[in-house]
C-alpha cells in the first residue's frame, strides 16, 4: 500500500508536536509534514526544518503550498491564552489572547480555512482535536479572554461534519503531560463524560494519548466520520484495562457533532 502523505497544523504545538513525532515513527506508513508560524520554533523542538512549511492558518495560500499533494489533514491548531501579568496575591490570574489570536480567529475562521482548502484539493480525510466542554455556552473556558472559545470550536466542528470531507473529531477532556500508553480510554458524546464522569473520575487524558488517537484515527477505518468525547481510567485504577485495540473504540463512536 502507498504511503498517506500527512499535513499536520499546529505542529509546533504541545500535542501537534508528539503527532509529529509519532507518525514520523511509521515512515512505512506516512510521509509526514509540519505546519508552523515560527521558524526558529521548529528548529528549537524538531533540531531541523526539513519536512516543515512555515505560515499561518489565517493565510490561505500558505495552507494551500502546504497541503497540495497531501492525502490526509491533521488539525491541531488552537487560539493560545496568555497570561496578562503575573497575578496580585490572592487574585485569579487574568488571560488575554493576543491580536489576530482570538478564537473566533484562529479556531473558527483558521479551522474553516483549512477545511475550505483541503476541500478544494480533494483530501481524503481530515482528523481535528478539539475539546469537550462545547455543549455549554456558560463553560469558564468561554470566559478567558472573552473568547468563547469552545463556542468557535464546536462551530468548526459542525463545518467539518457538514463538509463532505472524511472527518475524525477526537474532543479531548483536560490534558495532562502524562506518558501515554498506560490507561483505559473512555469515549463518549455532548459532554455526558463532563458532567457525569464514572465513579466521578478526573477528566483527563494525556496529550501522549491524544496524539495515538491522531494517529489510529489515520489508520483504522471505523475512525472514519466519528466525532467523541474522550478521557481516561486513572493509571492506577484496578478496573482499567489498557487501551490497545483502537479499532473497537473508534466502533462505540459515532458520527455526527
Ligand atoms: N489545554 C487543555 O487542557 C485542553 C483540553 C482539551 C482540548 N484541548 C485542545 O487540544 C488541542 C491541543 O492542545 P495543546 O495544549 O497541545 O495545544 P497548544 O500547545 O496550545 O498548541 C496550539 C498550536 O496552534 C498553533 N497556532 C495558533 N494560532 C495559529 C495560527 N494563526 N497559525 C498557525 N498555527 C497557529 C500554535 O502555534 P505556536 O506553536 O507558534 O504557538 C500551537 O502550535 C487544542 O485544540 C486545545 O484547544 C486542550
Amino acid at each position: 500500500m502507498s504511503k498517506k502523505r500527512v499535513l499536520v497544523t499546529g505542529a509546533t504545538g504541545r500535542t501537534g508536536l508528539l503527532v509529529v513525532n509519532k507518525l514520523r515513527q511509521l515512515s512505512d506508513k506516512f510521509e509526514v509534514f509540519g505546519f508552523a508560524r515560527n521558524y526558529e520554533k521548529v528548529k528549537e523542538l524538531f533540531d531541523s526544518t526539513e519536512g516543515f512549511f512555515i505560515g499561518n492558518i489565517s493565510d490561505e495560500s500558505s495552507l494551500e503550498t502546504a497541503l497540495k499533494g497531501c492525502d490526509c489533514l491533521v488539525i491541531v491548531t488552537s487560539a493560545v491564552p496568555k497570561m496578562k501579568a503575573p497575578p496580585q496575591e490572592g487574585k485569579p490570574p487574568e488571560f488575554e489572547f493576543e491580536p489576530g489570536g482570538m478564537p473566533e480567529e484562529v479556531d473558527w475562521i483558521g479551522q474553516k480555512n483549512q477545511i475550505d482548502i483541503a476541500k478544494k484539493l480533494g483530501i481524503n480525510q481530515i482528523v481535528l482535536v478539539g475539546s469537550m466542554g462545547g455543549t455549554n455556552p456558560n463553560h469558564p473556558l468561554n470566559k478567558i479572554g472573552n473568547g468563547n472559545i469552545l463556542i468557535w470550536k464546536r462551530k468548526a466542528e459542525e463545518y467539518l461534519i457538514n463538509s463532505g470531507i472524511n472527518y475524525t473529531i477526537i474532543r479531548a477532556g483536560g490534558l495532562i503531560n502524562e506518558p501515554g500508553g498506560k490507561r483505559e480510554l473512555i469515549v463518549g458524546k455532548n459532554d455526558t463524560l463532563l458532567e457525569n464522569p464514572p465513579n466521578g473520575i478526573s477528566t483527563v487524558i494525556p496529550r501522549e494519548d491524544v496524539a495515538e488517537l491522531v494517529v489510529q484515527s489515520l489508520i483504522e477505518t471505523t475512525a472514519k466520520n466519528k466525532a467523541f468525547d474522550v478521557i481516561t481510567k486513572p493509571e492506577d485504577d484496578s478496573s482499567a484495562v489498557i487501551t490497545k485495540d483502537f479499532a473497537s473504540l473508534f466502533e462505540q463512536a459515532t458520527p455526527g457533532l
